[in-house]
Formats: C-alpha cells, sequence, structure tokens
C-alpha cells in the first residue's frame, strides 16, 4: 500500500478533521545543538521522508489532505541547503496543497479538530494550545482520542508489503553487524570496540541504532547501558542490536555467544533451553493465536529446561502457574515491532491489551508488553531469556514465595560461575511476521544455532 492509500484509509474513519504532527529536532543542550531529527511515527506512517516541524489535516468532510511545511528562508539555504518547493513537496507526497506551518493556527483555530501528541514537548504543546485538548505524549491516556488512536493502530499493527520490505532490509543490515561482532569477539576485546563496530556497521549503510545497542557480559542486566567491561575467557556475550532504515522502520534482534572457547556445561543447558524456547514460541505462531499463549509457551520450555537442570522443582505447568519460572525469565516473551521498537507502546494498554484484557499481576508476566490475537502481517518479537540476576536471586521475598520450587543453592551457586563474575544472563531475540501459515521470521539468518555462535567468536587472543 503506497502512502495516498494509507491516507485514504485514515480519512475514511475520521468522523471530524484530524491534525498530524511531524515534530521536531530536539535540543541537545543550547537550541541550536540538536539531536538527529526523528519524525513521529505515525506521520511517518502517512508520509515518506517527512520534514521538521510539519502537519498535515486530514478533512473528512472534503476528503482532503493538507500539508503544513516551513516557509523557504534565506537562513535555510545558506545554512543547510535549500529545501524544494512547496509544489514539488505537494507533487512528492501527492497531496491536494502545502501551507506554510507559521499560519497554521490562523488558518485551524475555528476549526474542531483531533490531533495527537508527539514525542517532541515544544510540537505536543503546540498542539494543545491550538486544540485545547489535555494532550501528553508521556501518559498514553493523553496521547490523542482512543477512537482515533484505535483506527491508527489498526493499520499500523499489520504491515503491507512496503513497509515489510523495508523491515526485511533493516533485517539484513542487522545480519551482518551481529556477525561481525561475534567474529571479533575475543578474550581482551572491549565490550566498547564490538559495541563500536556493531553500530558503526548501522552508520555505514545510513541507518541508525533503533536503540541504544546493548553489548554486554553482563547479560544479566535486561538492558545493559554501558560498554565497560572487557571480555574475558569464560563470559558470554549478550548483543541486543537493531538499526533503524530512514524510512523509520526497524530491527531488534538479540544473540548471545561464548568467549575464548565453547559453552561451559551450564552455559550450553542454558543456550539450549532459551533456544528451545525460542523455536516453540515461534511454532506457536499463527493467525487468532493469543500472544500471551504465546507467551507462556515460551515460559514453559524455559521452566522445563531449568527443571531439568535441577534449577526448578515441580512441573512445568505449575512453575508456570505460580509464575516461578519469572525467577530466571523475568520479562515478556516480546512486543510488536515496526516504526517503533516497541511498536506503538505510546498508545498504551488499551491498543495493546484490547476488549478488557488487562496486564498479569504476576512478577515477570507483568512485562508482557501486548495482549493481542495474532492477525496476519503483524510482525513482533520473539524473545525468551534466562538470568541470574543477583537482586533476584538474593530477594528474600520471591524466596519465601518460591520456597519449594526454585532451588535457592544452586542458583546462587550460579552468581559465582565464571571465576566470581557470574553466569550473566543469555536471551535469544527475533523478529517474527504471523502469516496464514505460520510465522515467518524476518531475522532467521542470523546465526542462533549453538554450534554457529560456538565457532563464529575468536577463540583465542
Ligand atoms: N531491545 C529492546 C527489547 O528487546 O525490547
Ligand atoms: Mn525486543
Ligand atoms: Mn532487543
Amino acid at each position: 500500500m503506497g502512502f495516498a492509500d494509507r491516507r485514504k484509509r485514515l480519512m475514511s474513519s475520521l468522523k471530524r478533521p484530524l491534525l498530524l504532527w511531524s515534530g521536531g529536532p530536539i535540543s541537545r543542550n543550547y537550541p541550536h545543538n540538536l539531536f538527529p531529527y526523528r519524525a513521529d511515527s505515525t506521520f511517518m506512517y502517512f508520509f515518506e521522508r517527512p520534514e521538521p516541524n510539519s502537519a498535515a489535516l486530514f478533512d473528512p468532510a472534503t476528503g482532503k489532505v493538507t500539508l503544513y511545511l516551513p516557509e523557504r528562508t534565506l537562513d535555510d539555504a545558506v545554512w543547510h541547503g535549500e529545501l524544494a518547493t512547496f509544489e514539488a513537496e505537494r507533487a512528492r507526497h501527492d497531496v491536494d496543497a502545502v501551507r506554510p506551518v507559521e499560519r497554521l493556527e490562523d488558518a485551524l483555530k475555528a476549526l474542531k479538530l483531533d490531533t495527537l501528541a508527539v514525542s517532541d514537548a515544544r510540537t505536543t504543546r503546540r498542539a494543545r494550545a491550538l486544540t485545547g485538548a489535555d494532550l501528553d505524549f508521556d501518559d498514553p491516556l493523553k496521547v490523542g482520542p482512543l477512537e482515533v488512536l484505535e483506527s491508527i493502530a489498526s493499520m499500523r499493527l499489520r504491515k503491507d508489503s512496503a513497509e515489510l520490505a523495508q523491515m526485511r532490509e533493516t533485517a539484513r543490515i542487522t545480519l551482518a553487524a551481529h556477525v561481525e561482532a561475534m567474529k571479533d569477539s575475543a578474550p581482551g576485546v572491549h565490550e566498547q570496540e564490538l559495541a563500536g563496530i556493531v553500530d558503526g556497521i548501522f552508520s555505514t549503510v545510513g541507518c541508525v541504532p533503533a536503540y541504544g545497542t546493548i553489548l554486554s557480559v553482563r547479560g544479566e542486566i535486561l538492558h545493559a547501558r554501558g560498554h565497560d567491561n572487557v571480555l574475558q575467557a569464560g563470559d558470554i556475550v549478550l548483543l541486543d542490536a537493531g538499526c533503524e532504515a530512514p524510512s523509520g522502520y526497524c530491527s531488534d534482534v538479540t544473540r548471545c555467544w561464548p568467549v575464548g572457547g565453547p559453552f561451559t556445561a551450564e552455559g550450553g543447558d542454558v543456550y539450549d533451553t532459551v533456544l528451545q524456547a525460542n523455536l516453540d514460541a515461534i511454532a506457536a505462531v499463527k493467525p487468532g493465536v493469543r500472544y500471551r499463549d504465546v507467551h507462556r509457551i515460551a515460559c514453559r520450555t524455559v521452566a522445563d529446561g531449568l527443571a531439568q537442570m535441577g534449577l526448578l522443582k515441580g512441573s512445568p505447568d505449575a512453575l508456570v502457574e505460580s509464575g516461578a519460572h519469572a525467577v530466571f525469565f523475568p520479562h515478556g516473551v516480546g512486543h510488536p515491532i515496526g516504526l517503533d521498537v516497541h511498536d506503538l507502546e505510546a498508545f498504551g494498554d488499551h491498543v495493546l491489551y484490547p476488549g478488557g484484557r488487562t496486564r498479569s499481576t504476576q512478577f515477570g508476566t507483568r512485562y508482557l508488553r501486548m495482549d493481542l490475537d495474532l492477525a496476519e502481517g503483524m510482525t513482533f518479537t520473539i524473545e525468551p531469556g534466562v538470568y541470574f540476576v543477583p537482586q533476584i536471586i538474593r530477594s528474600a521475598a520471591l524466596r519465601a514465595q518460591f520456597a519449594d520450587q526454585v532451588n535457592w543453592s544452586l542458583a546462587e551457586k550460579f552468581l559465582g560461575l565464571n571465576g566470581g563474575r557470574g553466569f550473566g544472563g543469555i536471551r535469544i531475540e527475533d523478529d517474527v511476521l504471523c502469516t496464514a501459515s505460520g510465522a515467518e521470521v524476518l531475522t532467521v539468518a542470523i546465526p542462533k544455532a549453538r554450534a554457529e555462535v560456538e565457532a563464529l567468536p575468536l577463540l583465542a587472543s
């Protein structure tokens, strides 16, 4: 579907005029030093490569779309290069008219219109002043009118062929980055060097990291921020990295591999368990299946594997029922992905937990980021993991709650493995498309078979 077709679909769902905003760049420290501009995802869904500080009015009474762009100035031309004329932009976007965004308030103040908050707070303030709506991008209940959010979400959740082509391309670039990081891993290498290699590969093809690249031997920190460690033999590297293309579409992939030799016995057992959970969850994907049930399948496989290792006690079903598996797998199996890494998360649980579904209150499962019935065209991640988090394993409350279901002394031993560095954690994350016949794994080419992730790293310094 082209951008104009998407706009037509949105228009047909509207009861009132809708004003969308691209947002503008955000200042780093002083106003003229800016972070790279990244347009609002919904705006990117309806307009290809939108200009900063633009807006678009959808008027269902006339069926017309008007794009509002900044006036072209001499300063622009001198400092950043001349911008295309309004007429060229009208033709490029195939909209009905282009008008100056500076005069938007004068043109629209008499209209009763809906609008959405965007991440750029300056633009959201402008939207609030224009409409009087109580908008706040940080509060999903205040991003915009629920029926508008639902219309947009129903479109964005199911990807068309153009979107999938973009996502396949980001998967291809992510493959190159992950394989290079694996190959360059060896005892003595700094995490920062590997993170730089990953981000550099993204950059050489015009992409950016879709989120701060997570590369750490401290895999038990789910979203570890720093890259301060030096790899040692016996470590497991966790790389959670994806790229975002100029179109806005992205990937989100996690792979893990051992440093300085094959996995230890414990490492291999945990790796096999996580990989099996990843494969079992992927095998469960098909239209009509509830995502929460995909999560449960991953939890069950993790519980089964950890019970075989002696870390958990009881049947896998009983362990998942009580939530004991979450001592080692304390997050959800994944999330939608597309223009946002956590696609549509800003719209909140009313679109991702629809129809009165609510989040579990259980430790771990409460982090499940969506509970939709899967449908053809949906893209989401499948990312089970097993982690040895000292703060969990030493939690008096969890020890009391799962006194009979967790082998706490064995778990404690994992904290002392690898010369006292601890086991860390393992996650295996793929980006998956739900097709009529089941899952298509968009990131399937990125090595995850145990033999491959053991063979690719340099085995000695
Ligand atoms: N990379 C963030 C996540 O996996 O959700
Ligand atoms: Mn993810
Ligand atoms: Mn990830």
